[in-house]
Order: C-alpha cells, then sequence, then structure tokens
C-alpha cells in the first residue's frame, strides 16, 4: 500500500524506519540529513547513443520510457544497497573497540543513510508515483530477512573484523558503482554521486586502516582474517553483475552508466563486457590494497591474498561452480567437503569472541574524526 505522498511523508517513514531497525544512539539525532545536488564539470553526455546532447535536467527531459525505466531501477538498486548496509551494521556498538572506531561507525552509518535519502529523494522528486512506491520499499525490505535486492547486502555483519572487511571491500564496490553513475546522462543522478563519493571514500579508508591496525596489532591471526576476506570477496565480485548483461548495455548505450574509468578509457568500448571489465578492475584495486597490507604482517603469518574471480561465485559465468581460493577447479563432493574450511568456522568465530574482549587487537588511532 502506498502510505507516501510527498517528500515529507518518506521523512516521517524514515524515522519510522530508523527507529524499527533499532538504531538509538544519541550522535544520530543530531545529523540534519540532506540531499546535496554536486557541481559538475561540464553539461554534455559524455557517452552512448546521445552523446554530445545536454544532460537531462529533469526525468522530463528523457527522451524514451525504456531509459526513465532503466534510470529509476539503477537508483533503486543503489538505494537499496545503502539502507541494507545500516541494517547490517546496526548491532555493533556495544563491541566498538575504542571512541575512535564507534565515531566511525556512527559516521559511516549516517552517511549511507543520507544516501539512501539522497536515492528517495531523487525517486520522489523525479518519478512520480512509481518513484514514490519504490521510495517506500527501499524501507520496508530488511537485510536480516534477507529480502534486500542483492546478495552481499543480506549477509551478516557479526563483528568488527566483518565491519572492516566489509568496508574494505563492499564499500569499495560502492565507490566504483557511485563512479560509474557519476558520469551519467540524468543529471541529477550524475550531481547525487559527488557528495556521496566524498562520503564513500571515508568509509573506504575506515575499511583499509581498519585491517591495516589489526594485522599491525598482530592478534587476529592472518588465517581468520582470510576466511573473512574469502567471505565477502566473493559476494562482492557478485554485485558487478552478471557477464553479458543486457542491463549493462543498455545502461550504457543509453549513457547512464559508464565505465569507472570512463573519462581515461577512450572510445573503444566492449558493451558486452562491461560488467567483466568493471569486475577486473575492482579485483586488481583490491590486490595492490592486500599487498600492501602483507608488508606489514610477520614473516611467520601466511600473507592475504584475494580470492580467484572464480571461488564462490553466485552470480554470472562461475555460479555454483567449484573451484578453489587459488582458482583450481575441484569435483563437487570435493568442494562440498573444502568451502566450509576456507569460510569463517564456529572456531574463528569462539577464537573472536575471546580475542576482542581484550582491547589491544587493533592499534588505536588517536586521529580526530
Ligand atoms: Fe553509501
Ligand atoms: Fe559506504
Amino acid at each position: 500500500m502506498l502510505r507516501i505522498s510527498n517528500f515529507d511523508d518518506w521523512i516521517d517513514y524514515f524515522y519510522g524506519w530508523q527507529k524499527d531497525i533499532g538504531l538509538d544512539a544519541p550522535e544520530f539525532r543530531e545529523y540534519k540529513f540532506e540531499a546535496k545536488y554536486g557541481q559538475l564539470p561540464h553539461n554534455e553526455i559524455e557517452f552512448g547513443d546521445y552523446k554530445g546532447q545536454l544532460r537531462w535536467k529533469t526525468v522530463m527531459h528523457i527522451p524514451d520510457q525504456r531509459i526513465r525505466d532503466a534510470a529509476m531501477n539503477l537508483i533503486v538498486y543503489q538505494g537499496d544497497t545503502e539502507f541494507a548496509s545500516v541494517e547490517q551494521q546496526r548491532n555493533l556498538f556495544e563491541t566498538a573497540p575504542s571512541r575512535y572506531d564507534y565515531l566511525s561507525l556512527v559516521r559511516v552509518m549516517t552517511e549511507e543513510m543520507r544516501h539512501g535519502w539522497q536515492m528517495s529523494h531523487l525517486l520522489i522528486t523525479q518519478f512520480g508515483r512509481s518513484g514514490r512506491i519504490e521510495a517506500q520499499k527501499l524501507l520496508e525490505r530488511r537485510a536480516y530477512t534477507d529480502d534486500r535486492l542483492l546478495g552481499a547486502f543480506n549477509e551478516s555483519v557479526e563483528n568488527w573484523l566483518d565491519f572492516y572487511t566489509y568496508t574494505q571491500f563492499v564499500d569499495r564496490d560502492g565507490k566504483f558503482q557511485l563512479t560509474m553513475l557519476s558520469y551519467s546522462a540524468f543529471e541529477p543522478l550524475a550531481q547525487s554521486m559527488l557528495p556521496m563519493l566524498k562520503e564513500e571514500s571515508f568509509h573506504l579508508g575506515t575499511g583499509n586502516n581498519g585491517l591495516r591496525r589489526i594485522v599491525q596489532a598482530g592478534k587476529i591471526p592472518t588465517a581468520i582474517m582470510q576466511r573473512y576476506f574469502n567471505k565477502w570477496l566473493p559476494t562482492s565480485f557478485d554485485l558487478f553483475g552478471t557477464d553479458h548483461s543486457s542491463s549493462a548495455h543498455w545502461a550504457y548505450v543509453w549513457g547512464l552508466k559508464g565505465r569507472y574509468n570512463e573519462r581515461e578509457a577512450g572510445p573503444e568500448v566492449d558493451k558486452e563486457n562491461l560488467n567483466d571489465h568493471a569486475r577486473q578492475l575492482y579485483r586488481e584495486e583490491c590486490v595492490k590494497l592486500t599487498e600492501l597490507i602483507n608488508k606489514l604482517i610477520p614473516e611467520e603469518q601466511p600473507r592475504l591474498r584475494v580470492p580467484d574471480i572464480r571461488f564462490n561465485r553466485q552470480i554470472g559465468r562461475y555460479a555454483g561452480q567449484y573451484y578453489t581460493v587459488e582458482g583450481e577447479q575441484l569435483t563437487a563432493q570435493e568442494y562440498a567437503a573444502y568451502l566450509p574450511t576456507v569460510l569463517p568456522t564456529a572456531e574463528d568465530k569462539e577464537a573472536l569472541r575471546s580475542i576482542f574482549k581484550e582491547k589491544d587487537w587493533i592499534v588505536p588511532k588517536k586521529e580526530e574524526l
């Protein structure tokens, strides 16, 4: 049932959602949520069939109903991830290792809510009744009842190792998505991305620094960290979508969503493999960062690695296939025995629970937020 007739109604619904998922940190009450639209470098469409024409200032300027539908769909998916991530992170407050980490968590969650707010503002101000329906639904699905739109956003974030691995890898996927949308022909969508990207970079930094600080403290065995990498990275690869995706193809042709490196990549475009192209660039970035973290690991501990792109995938041409973290193929039977050994185990969680009791598992960070 549609309960929202304007953005003010949606705001009431939003505070209801906050309450429903149990957010009561005092810091959330002080934050003033608002939609922010940034300044684009120019107002011409950058790629696709409409290249060189003026960007579409409102949904009414979009020349084709199919393009309007595709634009709305992109916004819905983006908005869904924002609220989902807050739901996933909602239980970490009491176990924060320090005031700094607590405030980082508050900031990340607040900004994710603002991103969801931003997407809802676009839906409601641009897309009429169907936009209002979708903006309402963004607050009705729940990560913990498994009905968020994308797999990674229904996984559970149980502890602070999850949180740092998540912000390092899942938020980094977010940076890729936002960047690709920042070149959009639909002007308010592209404009939305600029402030969001600034905020997102803090989330990635929180993840990367968090993992570095954990390794520096030397209390959590890297074998356990590796199993958390194995949990979050394949599902992050999945977030880039299917191989040979026709919706990615059309989003490009219509100028709605560019390549991650659109402004440097040149005119030659492999439109059949857009998702895979972004996925590869993303994996390369993850590999580089992981190599830097590895430099902090003492000799006797195993290094961390980014799993092979084929390991434990649920989407794309490797979905349901049997590959190890290193990319070797197994039989179905071998794989069934193998998989539980490379994902976080009950013993890992038990070990982490006792490690987390001491606050020395992560080196302190004195920086002010
Ligand atoms: Fe976000
Ligand atoms: Fe984020």
